[in-house]
Protein backbone atom coordinates (compact mmCIF):
# COMPACT_ATOMS: atom_id res chain seq x y z
CA UNK A 1 0.00 0.00 0.00
CA UNK A 2 1.39 3.42 -0.85
CA UNK A 3 0.83 6.59 1.71
CA UNK A 4 1.13 10.10 0.66
CA UNK A 5 0.46 13.25 2.00
CA UNK A 6 -0.81 15.99 0.01
CA UNK A 7 -1.13 19.96 0.67
CA UNK A 8 -3.34 20.36 -2.08
CA UNK A 9 -6.19 17.63 -2.05
CA UNK A 10 -7.80 18.06 -5.76
CA UNK A 11 -11.14 16.36 -6.31
CA UNK A 12 -9.24 14.43 -9.56
CA UNK A 13 -6.57 13.86 -8.11
CA UNK A 14 -7.46 10.01 -7.12
CA UNK A 15 -10.35 7.72 -7.74
CA UNK A 16 -11.99 8.90 -4.51
CA UNK A 17 -11.92 12.64 -1.93
CA UNK A 18 -13.15 12.14 1.33
CA UNK A 19 -14.24 14.85 3.16
CA UNK A 20 -15.04 15.29 6.53
CA UNK A 21 -17.23 17.54 7.93
CA UNK A 22 -18.40 18.71 11.47
CA UNK A 23 -22.26 19.44 12.22
CA UNK A 24 -21.51 22.55 14.24
CA UNK A 25 -19.15 24.80 12.37
CA UNK A 26 -18.49 25.80 8.56
CA UNK A 27 -16.90 23.97 6.30
CA UNK A 28 -13.06 24.19 6.31
CA UNK A 29 -11.32 26.74 3.98
CA UNK A 30 -10.38 24.14 1.24
CA UNK A 31 -14.10 22.72 1.41
CA UNK A 32 -15.39 25.89 0.93
CA UNK A 33 -13.60 26.26 -2.37
CA UNK A 34 -14.83 23.23 -3.32
CA UNK A 35 -18.60 23.69 -2.47
CA UNK A 36 -18.15 26.33 -4.59
CA UNK A 37 -16.81 25.14 -7.74
CA UNK A 38 -19.23 22.51 -7.47
CA UNK A 39 -22.53 24.46 -6.64
CA UNK A 40 -22.88 24.08 -3.42
CA UNK A 41 -22.14 20.44 -3.79
CA UNK A 42 -20.59 19.47 -0.16
CA UNK A 43 -23.30 21.76 1.97
CA UNK A 44 -25.99 19.55 0.90
CA UNK A 45 -24.22 16.62 0.85
CA UNK A 46 -23.50 17.50 4.28
CA UNK A 47 -27.34 18.58 5.37
CA UNK A 48 -28.42 15.27 4.72
CA UNK A 49 -26.69 13.81 7.50
CA UNK A 50 -26.44 15.24 10.73
CA UNK A 51 -25.01 12.85 13.37
CA UNK A 52 -21.83 11.29 13.15
CA UNK A 53 -21.47 7.79 11.04
CA UNK A 54 -25.51 8.37 10.54
CA UNK A 55 -24.20 7.17 6.85
CA UNK A 56 -21.73 8.07 4.17
CA UNK A 57 -23.05 10.09 1.14
CA UNK A 58 -21.74 10.22 -1.83
CA UNK A 59 -21.31 11.65 -5.46
CA UNK A 60 -19.79 11.20 -8.75
CA UNK A 61 -18.30 14.82 -9.70
CA UNK A 62 -16.59 14.48 -13.25
CA UNK A 63 -16.24 10.80 -12.91
CA UNK A 64 -14.68 11.38 -9.20
CA UNK A 65 -16.54 10.10 -6.30
CA UNK A 66 -16.67 12.53 -3.55
CA UNK A 67 -17.53 10.84 -0.16
CA UNK A 68 -18.60 12.89 2.74
CA UNK A 69 -18.82 11.91 6.45
CA UNK A 70 -20.38 13.63 9.19
CA UNK A 71 -18.13 13.86 11.94
CA UNK A 72 -20.67 15.28 14.67
CA UNK A 73 -19.83 18.19 16.90
CA UNK A 74 -16.03 19.09 16.69
CA UNK A 75 -16.33 19.40 21.11
CA UNK A 76 -17.10 15.17 20.55
CA UNK A 77 -14.58 14.17 17.84
CA UNK A 78 -12.37 12.05 19.85
CA UNK A 79 -9.49 9.42 19.42
CA UNK A 80 -12.66 6.93 20.00
CA UNK A 81 -14.84 8.50 17.07
CA UNK A 82 -11.74 9.44 14.64
CA UNK A 83 -11.28 5.23 14.69
CA UNK A 84 -14.99 4.38 13.90
CA UNK A 85 -14.78 6.85 10.65
CA UNK A 86 -11.81 5.96 9.36
CA UNK A 87 -13.04 2.09 9.68
CA UNK A 88 -16.23 3.27 7.77
CA UNK A 89 -14.33 4.81 5.08
CA UNK A 90 -12.11 2.61 4.57
CA UNK A 91 -14.80 -0.69 4.30
CA UNK A 92 -16.51 1.62 2.02
CA UNK A 93 -13.34 1.74 -0.41
CA UNK A 94 -12.92 -1.52 -0.04
CA UNK A 95 -16.71 -2.52 -1.06
CA UNK A 96 -16.54 0.02 -3.68
CA UNK A 97 -13.15 -1.72 -4.97
CA UNK A 98 -11.39 1.74 -5.22
CA UNK A 99 -7.84 2.10 -6.31
CA UNK A 100 -7.28 5.50 -4.96
CA UNK A 101 -8.16 8.02 -2.44
CA UNK A 102 -7.39 11.11 -0.81
CA UNK A 103 -9.06 11.62 2.91
CA UNK A 104 -9.20 14.82 4.35
CA UNK A 105 -10.83 14.38 8.07
CA UNK A 106 -10.77 17.25 10.24
CA UNK A 107 -8.31 16.94 13.62
CA UNK A 108 -8.69 15.85 16.84
CA UNK A 109 -8.69 18.58 19.17
CA UNK A 110 -6.34 17.45 22.07
CA UNK A 111 -4.20 15.16 19.89
CA UNK A 112 -1.21 16.26 17.21
CA UNK A 113 -1.48 15.92 13.85
CA UNK A 114 1.30 13.43 13.98
CA UNK A 115 -0.40 11.46 16.61
CA UNK A 116 -3.61 11.50 14.22
CA UNK A 117 -1.58 10.27 10.60
CA UNK A 118 -0.14 7.55 12.49
CA UNK A 119 -2.87 6.09 13.91
CA UNK A 120 -5.25 6.33 10.46
CA UNK A 121 -2.43 4.73 8.91
CA UNK A 122 -2.35 1.79 11.22
CA UNK A 123 -6.01 1.27 11.04
CA UNK A 124 -6.47 1.48 7.49
CA UNK A 125 -3.85 -1.05 7.49
CA UNK A 126 -5.44 -2.90 9.64
CA UNK A 127 -8.38 -3.09 8.13
CA UNK A 128 -7.24 -3.54 4.40
CA UNK A 129 -4.87 -7.11 5.59
CA UNK A 130 -6.26 -9.80 4.06
CA UNK A 131 -4.78 -13.78 3.79
CA UNK A 132 -5.95 -14.91 1.38
CA UNK A 133 -3.14 -17.04 -0.26
CA UNK A 134 -5.00 -20.35 0.65
CA UNK A 135 -8.01 -19.70 -1.11
CA UNK A 136 -8.59 -21.28 -4.46
CA UNK A 137 -11.63 -20.01 -5.15
CA UNK A 138 -13.17 -17.18 -4.34
CA UNK A 139 -10.20 -14.73 -3.68
CA UNK A 140 -11.05 -11.50 -4.10
CA UNK A 141 -8.29 -9.23 -3.41
CA UNK A 142 -8.74 -5.65 -2.55
CA UNK A 143 -7.86 -3.04 -5.12
CA UNK A 144 -6.85 -0.31 -2.86
CA UNK A 145 -3.44 0.52 -3.31
CA UNK A 146 -3.32 3.97 -2.66
CA UNK A 147 -4.21 7.09 -0.21
CA UNK A 148 -2.93 10.55 0.45
CA UNK A 149 -3.89 12.41 3.31
CA UNK A 150 -4.53 15.87 3.62
CA UNK A 151 -3.63 17.01 7.26
CA UNK A 152 -1.70 19.98 8.08
CA UNK A 153 0.93 19.64 10.38
CA UNK A 154 2.19 16.46 9.54
CA UNK A 155 5.12 15.27 8.41
CA UNK A 156 6.84 12.97 6.04
CA UNK A 157 8.89 11.48 8.74
CA UNK A 158 5.67 10.51 10.69
CA UNK A 159 3.89 8.67 7.51
CA UNK A 160 7.37 6.67 7.65
CA UNK A 161 7.28 6.09 10.85
CA UNK A 162 3.46 4.73 10.73
CA UNK A 163 4.31 2.55 7.98
CA UNK A 164 7.47 1.23 9.72
CA UNK A 165 4.91 0.07 12.19
CA UNK A 166 2.46 -1.18 9.86
CA UNK A 167 4.85 -3.32 8.27
CA UNK A 168 5.87 -4.90 11.36
CA UNK A 169 2.33 -5.41 12.17
CA UNK A 170 1.57 -7.00 9.07
CA UNK A 171 4.98 -9.32 8.96
CA UNK A 172 3.35 -10.57 12.34
CA UNK A 173 -0.31 -11.17 11.54
CA UNK A 174 0.58 -13.05 8.82
CA UNK A 175 2.98 -15.21 10.97
CA UNK A 176 0.59 -15.72 13.35
CA UNK A 177 -2.33 -16.28 10.89
CA UNK A 178 -0.40 -19.12 8.97
CA UNK A 179 -1.96 -22.53 10.23
CA UNK A 180 0.00 -24.87 12.36
CA UNK A 181 0.93 -27.38 9.39
CA UNK A 182 2.79 -24.62 7.86
CA UNK A 183 3.98 -22.80 10.86
CA UNK A 184 5.81 -24.79 12.66
CA UNK A 185 9.35 -23.94 14.60
CA UNK A 186 11.39 -24.83 12.19
CA UNK A 187 9.08 -22.12 10.09
CA UNK A 188 9.39 -19.78 12.49
CA UNK A 189 13.21 -20.29 12.91
CA UNK A 190 13.23 -19.87 8.72
CA UNK A 191 11.20 -16.89 8.83
CA UNK A 192 13.52 -15.25 11.25
CA UNK A 193 16.47 -16.67 8.99
CA UNK A 194 15.00 -15.00 5.72
CA UNK A 195 14.15 -11.59 8.20
CA UNK A 196 17.69 -11.06 8.76
CA UNK A 197 18.85 -11.66 5.29
CA UNK A 198 16.81 -8.26 4.57
CA UNK A 199 18.75 -6.35 6.67
CA UNK A 200 22.59 -5.80 7.00
CA UNK A 201 21.85 -4.56 10.97
CA UNK A 202 19.78 -8.39 12.02
CA UNK A 203 21.24 -11.26 12.51
CA UNK A 204 20.11 -14.19 13.59
CA UNK A 205 21.07 -18.09 15.02
CA UNK A 206 18.72 -20.58 14.98
CA UNK A 207 19.22 -23.51 17.79
CA UNK A 208 17.61 -27.06 17.87
CA UNK A 209 17.29 -30.03 20.55
CA UNK A 210 21.34 -30.78 20.12
CA UNK A 211 22.39 -27.14 21.53
CA UNK A 212 19.25 -27.10 23.68
CA UNK A 213 20.47 -30.38 25.44
CA UNK A 214 23.84 -28.68 25.60
CA UNK A 215 22.95 -25.96 27.63
CA UNK A 216 20.46 -27.56 30.02
CA UNK A 217 17.34 -26.48 28.57
CA UNK A 218 15.17 -29.14 29.87
CA UNK A 219 11.92 -27.50 30.35
CA UNK A 220 12.16 -26.16 27.05
CA UNK A 221 12.29 -30.16 25.93
CA UNK A 222 10.26 -31.52 27.89
CA UNK A 223 7.22 -29.14 26.32
CA UNK A 224 8.84 -30.26 22.45
CA UNK A 225 9.17 -34.34 23.21
CA UNK A 226 5.67 -35.27 22.67
CA UNK A 227 5.80 -33.67 18.97
CA UNK A 228 7.58 -35.11 15.96
CA UNK A 229 8.41 -31.21 15.00
CA UNK A 230 11.93 -30.54 16.91
CA UNK A 231 12.07 -27.44 18.78
CA UNK A 232 13.67 -24.22 17.89
CA UNK A 233 15.43 -21.43 20.04
CA UNK A 234 15.85 -18.52 17.97
CA UNK A 235 18.34 -15.87 18.74
CA UNK A 236 18.03 -12.84 16.40
CA UNK A 237 20.08 -9.45 17.17
CA UNK A 238 19.05 -5.93 15.69
CA UNK A 239 22.34 -3.67 16.18
CA UNK A 240 22.06 -0.04 16.01
CA UNK A 241 24.28 1.14 18.89
CA UNK A 242 27.49 -0.76 18.75
CA UNK A 243 27.96 -2.41 22.26
CA UNK A 244 25.34 -0.77 23.97
CA UNK A 245 23.49 -3.05 26.74
CA UNK A 246 20.30 -4.48 24.46
CA UNK A 247 16.61 -4.74 25.42
CA UNK A 248 15.95 -8.10 25.28
CA UNK A 249 12.34 -9.50 24.22
CA UNK A 250 11.50 -12.55 24.39
CA UNK A 251 8.70 -14.18 22.76
CA UNK A 252 6.61 -17.62 23.58
CA UNK A 253 6.15 -19.23 20.26
CA UNK A 254 4.03 -22.37 20.46
CA UNK A 255 3.21 -22.90 17.14
CA UNK A 256 0.29 -24.91 18.69
CA UNK A 257 -1.23 -26.05 22.42
CA UNK A 258 -3.03 -29.04 22.46
CA UNK A 259 -2.44 -28.86 26.01
CA UNK A 260 -0.43 -31.83 26.11
CA UNK A 261 -1.56 -34.84 28.21
CA UNK A 262 -4.02 -32.33 29.99
CA UNK A 263 -5.47 -31.89 26.80
CA UNK A 264 -7.65 -28.76 26.28
CA UNK A 265 -11.51 -28.92 24.64
CA UNK A 266 -12.13 -29.32 21.11
CA UNK A 267 -13.86 -25.96 21.19
CA UNK A 268 -11.72 -23.25 19.69
CA UNK A 269 -8.50 -25.39 19.75
CA UNK A 270 -8.24 -24.37 16.53
CA UNK A 271 -7.35 -21.04 17.70
CA UNK A 272 -4.52 -22.61 19.31
CA UNK A 273 -1.96 -22.32 16.42
CA UNK A 274 -1.86 -18.26 18.08
CA UNK A 275 -0.27 -19.87 20.80
CA UNK A 276 3.18 -18.13 18.75
CA UNK A 277 1.65 -14.42 18.35
CA UNK A 278 4.70 -13.47 21.13
CA UNK A 279 7.32 -14.60 19.12
CA UNK A 280 5.47 -13.15 15.95
CA UNK A 281 5.00 -10.02 17.78
CA UNK A 282 9.22 -10.00 18.88
CA UNK A 283 9.73 -10.38 15.10
CA UNK A 284 7.37 -7.64 13.66
CA UNK A 285 9.02 -5.48 16.17
CA UNK A 286 12.69 -6.09 15.31
CA UNK A 287 11.37 -5.33 11.50
CA UNK A 288 9.75 -2.34 12.28
CA UNK A 289 13.45 -1.31 14.41
CA UNK A 290 15.72 -2.50 11.65
CA UNK A 291 13.45 -0.36 9.25
CA UNK A 292 12.84 2.99 11.29
CA UNK A 293 17.49 2.42 11.67
CA UNK A 294 16.70 3.04 15.48
CA UNK A 295 19.98 4.01 17.35
CA UNK A 296 19.93 0.76 19.42
CA UNK A 297 20.40 -2.76 20.46
CA UNK A 298 17.32 -5.07 20.50
CA UNK A 299 17.86 -8.92 21.01
CA UNK A 300 15.05 -11.14 20.75
CA UNK A 301 14.82 -14.53 21.60
CA UNK A 302 12.14 -16.78 20.58
CA UNK A 303 11.35 -20.18 22.46
CA UNK A 304 9.32 -22.27 19.78
CA UNK A 305 7.72 -25.78 20.33
CA UNK A 306 4.58 -27.65 19.65
CA UNK A 307 2.90 -28.82 22.68
CA UNK A 308 1.30 -32.15 21.59
CA UNK A 309 0.87 -35.85 23.16
CA UNK A 310 1.86 -39.32 22.45
CA UNK A 311 3.87 -42.38 23.53
CA UNK A 312 6.72 -39.86 24.32
CA UNK A 313 4.89 -36.46 25.83
CA UNK A 314 5.86 -35.31 29.31
CA UNK A 315 3.47 -36.57 31.78
CA UNK A 316 1.61 -35.11 34.48
CA UNK A 317 3.92 -35.44 37.65
CA UNK A 318 7.15 -35.62 35.96
CA UNK A 319 10.51 -33.68 37.13
CA UNK A 320 12.53 -31.73 35.18
CA UNK A 321 15.92 -29.51 35.24
CA UNK A 322 15.43 -26.42 34.13
CA UNK A 323 18.69 -24.34 32.52
CA UNK A 324 18.52 -22.17 35.78
CA UNK A 325 19.63 -25.08 37.83
CA UNK A 326 15.73 -25.32 39.62
CA UNK A 327 13.47 -27.98 39.11
CA UNK A 328 10.35 -28.18 38.08
CA UNK A 329 7.17 -30.46 38.78
CA UNK A 330 4.79 -30.27 35.63
CA UNK A 331 1.63 -30.84 37.41
CA UNK A 332 -0.45 -29.60 34.36
CA UNK A 333 0.78 -30.31 30.55
CA UNK A 334 -0.73 -27.40 29.29
CA UNK A 335 0.74 -24.86 31.36
CA UNK A 336 3.73 -24.83 28.62
CA UNK A 337 4.30 -21.49 28.01
CA UNK A 338 5.77 -20.82 30.93
CA UNK A 339 8.54 -23.71 30.57
CA UNK A 340 10.07 -23.01 27.45
CA UNK A 341 10.07 -19.06 28.76
CA UNK A 342 11.87 -20.46 31.86
CA UNK A 343 15.04 -21.47 29.79
CA UNK A 344 14.52 -18.77 27.39
CA UNK A 345 14.39 -16.10 30.03
CA UNK A 346 17.78 -17.63 31.60
CA UNK A 347 19.51 -17.77 28.59
CA UNK A 348 18.43 -13.73 28.20
CA UNK A 349 21.14 -13.49 31.37
CA UNK A 350 23.90 -13.91 28.83
CA UNK A 351 23.34 -10.44 27.16
CA UNK A 352 23.60 -8.38 30.52
CA UNK A 353 20.46 -6.66 29.43
CA UNK A 354 19.53 -2.95 30.04
CA UNK A 355 15.85 -4.90 30.60
CA UNK A 356 13.53 -7.92 29.44
CA UNK A 357 10.06 -8.06 28.54
CA UNK A 358 8.74 -10.93 27.86
CA UNK A 359 6.00 -11.48 25.59
CA UNK A 360 3.21 -14.24 25.72
CA UNK A 361 -0.29 -15.35 24.97
CA UNK A 362 0.11 -17.27 28.77
CA UNK A 363 -3.16 -17.59 30.38
CA UNK A 364 -6.56 -17.66 29.56
CA UNK A 365 -7.16 -16.21 33.12
CA UNK A 366 -6.17 -12.77 31.24
CA UNK A 367 -9.21 -12.92 28.83
CA UNK A 368 -11.84 -13.40 32.11
CA UNK A 369 -9.84 -9.97 33.81
CA UNK A 370 -9.02 -7.39 30.93
CA UNK A 371 -10.89 -9.41 27.57
CA UNK A 372 -9.75 -8.06 25.02
CA UNK A 373 -9.05 -4.31 25.42
CA UNK A 374 -6.09 -4.44 27.24
CA UNK A 375 -2.39 -6.31 28.09
CA UNK A 376 -1.96 -7.85 30.93
CA UNK A 377 1.39 -6.48 32.08
CA UNK A 378 3.15 -7.46 35.55
CA UNK A 379 6.68 -6.38 36.86
CA UNK A 380 8.12 -5.37 40.11
CA UNK A 381 10.26 -2.48 38.23
CA UNK A 382 8.50 0.78 38.65
CA UNK A 383 10.63 2.83 36.13
CA UNK A 384 9.48 -0.38 33.73
CA UNK A 385 5.73 0.38 34.91
CA UNK A 386 6.10 4.13 33.91
CA UNK A 387 7.81 3.35 30.41
CA UNK A 388 4.95 0.82 29.43
CA UNK A 389 2.13 2.67 30.68
CA UNK A 390 3.57 5.76 28.96
CA UNK A 391 4.15 3.74 25.91
CA UNK A 392 0.41 2.28 26.07
CA UNK A 393 -1.17 5.97 26.08
CA UNK A 394 1.12 6.77 23.21
CA UNK A 395 0.70 4.40 20.74
CA UNK A 396 -3.11 3.15 21.76
CA UNK A 397 -1.60 -0.19 22.47
CA UNK A 398 -3.21 -0.51 25.81
CA UNK A 399 -2.40 -2.31 28.64
CA UNK A 400 -3.26 -2.91 32.41
CA UNK A 401 -1.28 -3.78 35.19
CA UNK A 402 -1.62 -6.97 37.57
CA UNK A 403 0.06 -7.25 40.53
CA UNK A 404 3.12 -9.32 41.60
CA UNK A 405 3.47 -9.44 45.06
CA UNK A 406 5.60 -12.54 47.21
CA UNK A 407 2.42 -12.91 48.90
CA UNK A 408 1.08 -15.22 45.48
CA UNK A 409 4.32 -17.00 45.33
CA UNK A 410 3.27 -19.88 47.30
CA UNK A 411 0.69 -20.65 45.43
CA UNK A 412 3.60 -22.55 43.26
CA UNK A 413 5.77 -24.51 45.64
CA UNK A 414 5.89 -28.12 45.37
CA UNK A 415 6.55 -30.66 47.98
CA UNK A 416 9.03 -32.42 45.65
CA UNK A 417 10.44 -30.48 43.77
CA UNK A 418 11.85 -26.22 43.40
CA UNK A 419 8.36 -25.73 42.15
CA UNK A 420 5.09 -26.57 40.49
CA UNK A 421 4.19 -25.23 36.93
CA UNK A 422 0.68 -24.47 37.97
CA UNK A 423 -0.79 -23.60 41.27
CA UNK A 424 -3.44 -26.85 42.23
CA UNK A 425 -6.69 -24.08 42.04
CA UNK A 426 -7.44 -22.07 39.11
CA UNK A 427 -7.15 -18.56 41.41
CA UNK A 428 -5.29 -15.83 40.55
CA UNK A 429 -4.07 -17.86 37.17
CA UNK A 430 -2.24 -14.80 35.35
CA UNK A 431 -0.64 -13.76 38.22
CA UNK A 432 0.83 -16.90 39.57
CA UNK A 433 2.18 -17.64 35.80
CA UNK A 434 4.35 -14.54 36.48
CA UNK A 435 5.47 -15.92 39.65
CA UNK A 436 6.60 -18.46 38.43
CA UNK A 437 8.35 -16.67 35.91
CA UNK A 438 9.79 -14.39 38.31
CA UNK A 439 11.73 -17.04 39.60
CA UNK A 440 13.55 -17.06 36.44
CA UNK A 441 14.60 -13.31 36.29
CA UNK A 442 16.39 -12.76 39.36
CA UNK A 443 19.54 -11.07 37.50
CA UNK A 444 17.81 -8.42 36.02
CA UNK A 445 15.58 -5.95 35.36
CA UNK A 446 11.87 -7.49 34.12
CA UNK A 447 8.50 -7.20 32.80
CA UNK A 448 6.09 -9.90 31.41
CA UNK A 449 2.94 -9.12 29.15
CA UNK A 450 0.52 -11.37 28.92
CA UNK A 451 -1.35 -11.29 25.48
CA UNK A 452 -3.95 -13.98 25.22
CA UNK A 453 -7.20 -11.52 25.04
CA UNK A 454 -5.03 -9.00 23.02
CA UNK A 455 -2.90 -10.92 19.72
CA UNK A 456 -5.91 -12.44 18.11
CA UNK A 457 -10.01 -11.72 17.27
CA UNK A 458 -11.38 -15.14 18.58
CA UNK A 459 -14.55 -16.44 16.74
CA UNK A 460 -15.67 -17.10 12.95
CA UNK A 461 -13.69 -14.27 11.86
CA UNK A 462 -10.71 -15.32 13.84
CA UNK A 463 -7.76 -12.88 12.85
CA UNK A 464 -4.71 -12.04 14.37
CA UNK A 465 -4.27 -7.82 15.56
CA UNK A 466 -0.60 -7.55 15.47
CA UNK A 467 -0.34 -6.55 18.79
CA UNK A 468 1.40 -5.38 21.13
CA UNK A 469 3.98 -4.52 18.35
CA UNK A 470 2.78 -0.80 18.36
CA UNK A 471 3.44 -0.60 21.94
CA UNK A 472 7.29 -2.39 21.65
CA UNK A 473 7.97 -0.39 18.91
CA UNK A 474 6.98 2.68 20.86
CA UNK A 475 8.89 2.03 24.26
CA UNK A 476 12.12 0.79 21.86
CA UNK A 477 12.11 4.33 20.10
CA UNK A 478 11.50 5.55 23.53
CA UNK A 479 14.75 4.02 25.06
CA UNK A 480 16.24 5.08 22.00
CA UNK A 481 15.62 8.64 22.25
CA UNK A 482 16.66 8.39 25.82
CA UNK A 483 20.14 7.61 25.44
N1 LIG B 1 -1.93 -20.87 25.53
C1 LIG B 1 -2.67 -21.09 26.73
C2 LIG B 1 -3.37 -19.82 27.21
C3 LIG B 1 -4.54 -19.38 26.39
C4 LIG B 1 -5.77 -19.98 26.52
C5 LIG B 1 -4.41 -18.30 25.52
C6 LIG B 1 -6.85 -19.53 25.77
C7 LIG B 1 -5.48 -17.86 24.79
C8 LIG B 1 -6.71 -18.48 24.91
C9 LIG B 1 -1.74 -21.58 27.85
O1 LIG B 1 -0.72 -22.41 27.42
C10 LIG B 1 -2.59 -22.36 28.79
O2 LIG B 1 -3.09 -23.38 28.39
N2 LIG B 1 -2.72 -21.86 30.02
C11 LIG B 1 -3.51 -22.53 31.01
C12 LIG B 1 -2.74 -22.50 32.30
C13 LIG B 1 -3.33 -23.38 33.37
C14 LIG B 1 -3.24 -24.84 32.96
C15 LIG B 1 -2.60 -23.16 34.67
C16 LIG B 1 -4.83 -21.76 31.16
O3 LIG B 1 -4.82 -20.53 31.06
O4 LIG B 1 -5.85 -22.41 31.32
MN1 LIG C 1 -1.32 -24.44 27.32
ZN1 LIG D 1 -0.08 -22.14 25.51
Amino acid sequence: MNYGLTQNPLLNASECLVLGVFSDTGLSDFALSLDKDHDGLITKLSKKITEAGDSLWQADVKGTSLLVIQCGKQESFTAISLKKRISEITEALLKQKIASATICLPQVSDKSANWQLEQMVLQIDNIRYQLIEFKKKNAKPHKLEAINFFLPGSSKDTLDLAQAIAQGVEFTRHLANMPANICTPTYLGDQAELLAKQFDSLSCKVMGPDEMREMGMFTLLAVAQGSDQPPRLIDIQYKGAGDAPPIVLVGKGITFDSGGLSIKPANFMDEMKYDMCGAASVLGTLKACALLKLPINVVGILASAENLLSGSAVKCGDIVLSMSGQTVEIINTDAEGRLVLADALTYAERFNPKFVIDVATLTGAVIVALGTVSSGYMTSDEELAKLLETCAKESGDRVWRLPLDEAYQDAIDSPLADMINANFDRTAGSVTAACFLSRFTEKYRWAHLDIAGTAWISGKKRNATGRPVPLLTQLVRHVAESR
